[in-house]
């Protein structure tokens, strides 16, 4: 076969097909249009690939220099926005390596040796990946240390924290932000983790039963930093599961899936503090859009957009979990299926987690109008029965007490700490003047000085940390 022969798909497999697909079918059946986006990590892999077989003495080092001339002129083509995708070729495999053979003939056909794209899309899909996962935990950490910032700026700033959005108890902004590094530090951990399973080789594999060629899979996983944390090569060892478990995929994006919700948790408060019935924030302009009809309007259209995208990529894990769950050993074509969600999921989180860092930075903190909220509610109730206790009653009993107590400011129309000490006395006897103090927001959050509470000095020792751990 000829190098130009190359140019259709049919001549790539073999003389076996007598017929051609239609147009459709080959419509169908390429993946080039979405899976070219690969071709770094195709091109990463080849260039291992062949390395090792020249070191294994299975291609000559005139092969090998052909191979790398040729892959790097190719990566100039793609660079440069030159190279010719075609469908007939199917997929970015298959396109790359028929321009191969066109510009240094036989060796080009020598560098499939051992190899099938079975093993090679697999490598493909970890390799970028991973490279997407390690950018992703970049941006997390940067997010983090956005929301660290501003929790500082606002470690003294009170607002209502809710339960079952009714006013619950007060609490610090900065503590109610920082709610949110945890999260997304636990997101992080969780990419870290799907990191080290992604960074495995397939290659060697081949089709789906290993090669009778005499390949070095740990040289090849070396080049190619699939190693652990000690240096060691990270193999697939089974060659069946090693192109045909997708399971890496599924994994992250389960953890975006996850990552996702928690942007959209805090989405759904920004919305909800940006509106006119909490005024608890404002949002910088140009996270937001104006209405066609109200011209009062400024819509916070970011965080509305981020939470409705969490429900694509949530859309995702299903679309993948679905893909793998009737698929018997070993490779089958459902898995070219497994390329735009898994491509969809990055570019979605990625996006989002960027445009969040300068969200984030760009947030109007309005102090008056949230410790306004936290006045309302009689959120330090909880503190008038923790007095209580301190004066030695039982807490079911301060409980009730200060019940009765809610009970009649609401008759009034005031707050707790408006009542006078005479008829706060009248609730019980222990009371003295120094129950104002702990009614006030401001004891109120002091007195939670526990490890993990929101009293102000808390919330320090946690942005202490938080900046120690981010670096
Ligand atoms: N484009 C294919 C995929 O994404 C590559 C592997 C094709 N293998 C095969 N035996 N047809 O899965």
């Amino acid at each position: 076969m000829s190098a130009n022969q190359l140019d259709k798909k049919s001549e790539a497999w073999s003389a076996l097909f007598s017929e051609p697909m239609s147009e459709l079918v080959k419509r169908y059946t390429a993946s080039v249009d979405f899976d070219q986006r690969l071709w770094r990590a195709d091109i990463e892999g080849s260039l291992a690939h062949a390395a090792m077989l020249e070191a294994q003495q299975i291609i000559s080092a005139d092969d090998l220099a052909a191979i790398r001339r040729g892959l790097a002129q190719i990566r100039d083509e793609i660079e440069a926005g030159r190279f010719e995708w075609k469908l007939d070729l199917e997929d970015v495999h298959l396109n790359i390596e028929a321009r191969l053979t066109q510009l240094v003939g036989d060796a080009g056909k020598r560098l499939h040796t051992g190899r099938s794209r079975n093993d090679q899309v697999a490598t493909d899909v970890r390799l970028w990946l991973r490279d997407e996962i390690r950018s992703i935990g970049g941006l997390l950490s940067e997010l983090q240390r956005a929301l660290v910032e501003v929790a500082d700026a606002n470690a003294d700033v009170i607002l209502p924290g809710f339960t079952h959005l009714q006013v619950a108890q007060p609490v610090s902004f900065g503590h109610h932000l920082l709610a949110y590094v945890e999260m997304f530090a636990r997101d992080a951990e969780r990419m870290a983790d799907v990191e080290r399973r992604t960074n495995r080789l397939p290659l060697g594999a081949a089709a789906l039963a290993g090669t009778s060629f005499p390949l070095d899979r740990e040289q090849v996983a070396r080049t190619l930093g699939m190693v652990d944390a000690n240096g060691e090569p990270c193999i697939c060892q089974n060659s069946l599961d090693a192109v045909s478990d997708r399971d890496f995929a599924i994994e992250f994006t389960a953890a975006a899936s996850l990552c996702m919700v928690h942007v959209s948790r805090f989405s759904e408060e920004l919305v909800l503090w940006m509106s006119q019935n909490f005024g608890f924030i404002d949002l910088a302009d140009r996270f937001c859009t104006g209405s066609s009809i109200m011209p009062q309007k400024k819509n916070p259209d970011v965080p509305e957009l981020a939470r409705g995208k969490t429900g694509r990529v949530v859309g995702h894990l299903m679309g993948l979990l679905t893909l793998m769950k009737g698929q018997p050993l070993a490779y089958n074509k459902d898995n070219q299926e497994d390329k735009e969600p898994l491509f969809d999921t990055v570019d979605t989180l990625k996006d989002t987690l960027r445009i969040f860092c300068e969200l984030v930075a760009g947030i109007t903190v309005k102090r008056e109008a949230m410790e306004r909220a936290a006045l309302r509610g009689y959120a330090t109730a909880t503190d008038l029965a923790d007095y209580l206790v301190k004066k030695g009653l039982p807490f079911r009993d301060a409980h009730e007490v200060v019940a009765h107590a809610v009970k009649a400011a609401i008759g009034q129309g005031v707050d707790l700490s408006e009542l006078p000490l005479a008829t706060l006395q009248g609730f019980h006897a222990s009371i003295t003047d120094d129950v104002f103090e702990v009614l006030s927001l401001a004891g109120s959050l002091n007195a939670r000085q526990v490890l993990g509470g929101t009293a102000p000095a808390q919330v320090r020792r946690q942005i202490e940390r938080h900046r120690q751990r981010l670096g």
